[in-house]
């Protein structure tokens, strides 16, 4: 199923307690939950993500690659200002439509000129909630029915498995950096108790567990990540050791 992701920025969790002359009278639960019902009736999966942080706007665009195959943004301020955010729209190739409640176009000047509007499909505007719900129709009819098509016959079997490999690398990155922080650790108690942090015996101990764990094709390949994995946390457990 194809998922669209709707984007809001700064300020817009504050909806229910800005101006309702420019944005109405709803909450940002409000709007979302409109989005997401419009998603069942367009049958596609709807992600919602709000951020007051550029950063946190750009990650998430980036991280967006292969994974959604349509944004409806509201960048909020940095619509005025954020080349950054226009330059992550630009490179991630996802068609994005271009949202405000309020019309831009008839408020003060700073709020004529959005600087991401030239890499976005559509810009809609003055329509409140209801120019969202355009955005995802315009997405679905317009902008992904492209990806659509290829989907109706079976044609791009190579991006569904590039989109599981981006979600299983998230979790191993995110599982990577546990690893290393209990790596850590153990340099610190082992350097506070006097005691030589790396250990032989714990390193066979991991490899023979890897051998048990996994399939009998992949046990070669698996020590071999793990080796890997263990030379990083010595590594790191030794730059651990310097710094005391
Ligand atoms: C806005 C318009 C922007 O100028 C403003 O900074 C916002 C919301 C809108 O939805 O109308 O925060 O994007």
């Amino acid at each position: 199923m194809r998922t669209i992701l709707i984007i809001n920025g700064p300020n817009l969790s504050m909806l229910g307690k800005r101006d309702p002359k420019h944005y109405g009278k709803g909450t940002l639960s409000d709007l979302e939950n409109a989005c997401i019902n419009k998603g069942i009736e367009l049958g596609v999966k709807v992600q919602c993500f709000q951020s007051e942080s550029e950063s946190a706007i750009i990650r998430k665009l980036h991280t967006s690659m292969g994974l959604i195959d349509g944004i409806v943004m509201n960048a909020g301020a940095y619509t005025h200002y954020s080349v950054a955010i226009r330059d992550a729209i630009e490179l991630i190739k996802i068609p994005v439509v271009e949202v405000h409640l309020s019309d831009i176009h008839n408020r003060e000047d700073f709020r004529n000129t959005s600087v991401i509007e030239a890499v976005c499909v559509e810009q809609i505007c003055g329509m409140g909630v209801d120019g969202y719900l355009l955005a995802m129709e315009k997405l679905v009819s317009t902008y992904m029915t492209a990806l659509a098509e290829e989907e109706k016959d079976g044609s791009d079997p190579l991006t569904e498995e590039r989109k599981a490999i981006n979600e299983i690398d998230k979790e191993l990155l995110v599982l990577f950096c546990r690893r290393m922080k209990h790596a850590e650790r153990i340099a610190r108690i082992k350097a506070s108790a006097g005691v030589p942090t790396y250990s032989p015996d714990r390193e066979s101990e991991i490899l023979r567990g890897v051998e048990e764990s996994v399939e009998k094709d992949y046990a070669d390949y698996a020590k071999q990540w793990m080796q890997e994995t263990m030379r990083l946390s010595k590594e790191r457990q030794h730059e651990i050791n310097k710094g005391m």
